[in-house]
């Protein structure tokens, strides 16, 4: 007899099969098509204007890296030759207070950090320094240089954003702050950033993904197929889409699905986006405890319990990284959160239910990435490097591993031609890129 029937229940709920894998795809594809005609769609496909790069743009420039946890302000020096460095970094927490504020106070905040950077370089001090912005959220864009927000996600709320141009948003708040001389050259997505990171020195990346606070990813797609731009900018060139993939909504929910989020401030919105990335996972596993304790399934001698936010992603992976024999490191996080005398097969439990989540969170991430490469090429018939960066991807356990093993199970063999390739701090390096190649064609 199964000692805990509740067990198989929560695994059969969170196991994502290989027939589901393949119905995500089908739909994937078909939003994708949808998408890049102009029709409704949960996939925003969104033209970059911007290729993938020739490899030899160079110069040295300020990127700014706004969109996540944390804002980081960056030097590039681009060598011309594949190399791009980072010659200086400062790292920001963006304060709660800007995060809800009005986009006035969130603006400044951005102008007064490149303050608190001040750009150094000597020998050009006076020159004017040319910006590129990496702004990671869905924006509509006309060209390089500019990019209305549609709206906000992970928890942004900033008045008076929506609707508006970032670029000159930002350009008015360097102006205010005495720092005209910084022209913003380039706006892009964090994922059109990774994958220009990395397609500067490695020509066959056509995917740029983003594992982090969010999820999204970008490809390289034929113009000529993105029939909702006028026919006049149509050509036979390629363009950088920044899919959106967040909010993909053709998906197997479940009811904890539906109760995460009902208590988000995007409820119906990045509905993929809250089954994959590190700012809901936690909030998952920690609705799953919730039920548990409240059915005395689990923690039934300690009185402690989770509130909603207190239990993170970042704990998730500290737990699924205890392999010691008595999960000590598992029993010392309950300890300090007040989650007292726990047995070990409480604490396994615990184990069990954060990789159910997380092995769903990779198994979606896998068809979502197939879905994509095979859009560009059904057969796999030609390689593809896939660039990926975000911390869950980096941090957490087996995630990776999960992902390439999933592309196994659906590709086979041919699962060789898609290389995953981590490209650390992409969407910084990457905007330097994007920012190099617009300058020059000024
Ligand atoms: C945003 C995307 C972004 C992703 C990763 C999502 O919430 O909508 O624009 O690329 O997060 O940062």
């Amino acid at each position: 007899m199964n000692k805990h029937p509740f067990e198989s229940r929560l695994k059969k709920s969170f196991t994502i099969s290989l027939d589901e894998i393949h119905k995500i795809i089908v739909n994937f594809h078909d939003e994708m098509q949808r998408g890049l005609e102009g029709k409704e769609s949960s996939l925003k496909m969104l033209p970059a204007f911007v290729d993938t790069p020739g490899g030899d743009e160079e110069g040295r420039f300020i990127a700014l890296d706004f969109g996540g946890t944390n804002f980081r302000v960056l030097q590039v020096a681009l060598d011309g030759h594949g190399s791009a460095r980072i010659e200086r970094t400062k790292k920001y927490v963006i304060p709660k207070a800007v995060m809800h504020g009005t986009g006035t106070q969130l603006f400044n905040f951005i102008a007064q950090s490149i303050r608190n950077f001040s750009f150094i370089d000597r020998s050009e001090s006076a020159k004017k320094k040319d910006l590129g912005f990496t702004f990671s959220f869905p924006m509509k864009q006309t060209n390089i240089a500019n990019g209305i927000l549609i709206n906000w996600t992970k928890g942004f709320s900033a008045t008076g954003v929506i609707g508006k141009n970032v670029v000159t948003l930002l350009r008015d708040s360097l102006k205010r702050s005495g720092m005209s001389r910084i022209n913003v050259v380039a706006l892009a997505n964090d994922t059109v950033g990774t994958m220009a990171a990395r397609s500067y020195k490695d020509p066959l990346c056509d995917v740029g993904v983003i594992f982090g606070t969010g999820t999204n990813a970008c490809y390289r797609e034929a113009i000529a197929n993105i029939t909702k731009l006028p026919r006049a900018a149509r050509s036979r060139k390629n363009m950088v889409i920044n899919i959106e993939w967040g909010n993909f909504n053709r998906l197997p929910f479940i009811p904890y699905d539906e109760l995460l989020d009902r208590a988000t401030n995007n409820p119906g919105k990045q509905r993929m986006e809250k089954m994959i990335s590190g700012m809901y996972l936690g909030e998952i596993v920690r609705l799953i405890l919730t039920d548990l304790i409240r059915e005395k399934h689990i923690f039934a001698r300690s009185k402690g319990k989770f509130a909603k936010g207190d239990f993170k992603t970042y704990h998730m992976s500290l737990i699924e990284a205890d392999n010691s024999k008595n999960l000590s490191d598992i029993k010392e996080y309950l300890d300090g959160v007040g989650m007292l005398k726990t047995s070990l097969e409480e604490r396994r439990l615990l184990k069990k239910i954060c990789a159910l989540v997380s092995q769903r969170a990779a198994r979606i991430s896998a068809a979502a990435i197939s879905a994509v490469v095979t859009r560009m090429d059904p057969n796999l018939s030609s390689n593809h490097t896939v660039a990926v960066d975000g911390t869950l991807y980096e941090k957490y356990p087996r995630f990776r591993r999960t992902i390439m093993s999933a592309l196994k199970e659906i590709h086979g063999r041919r699962s060789a031609r898609i290389k995953v390739v981590r490209a650390k701090d992409g969407s910084g390096l990457g905007v330097a890129i994007v920012a190099a190649a617009a300058a020059a064609q000024h």
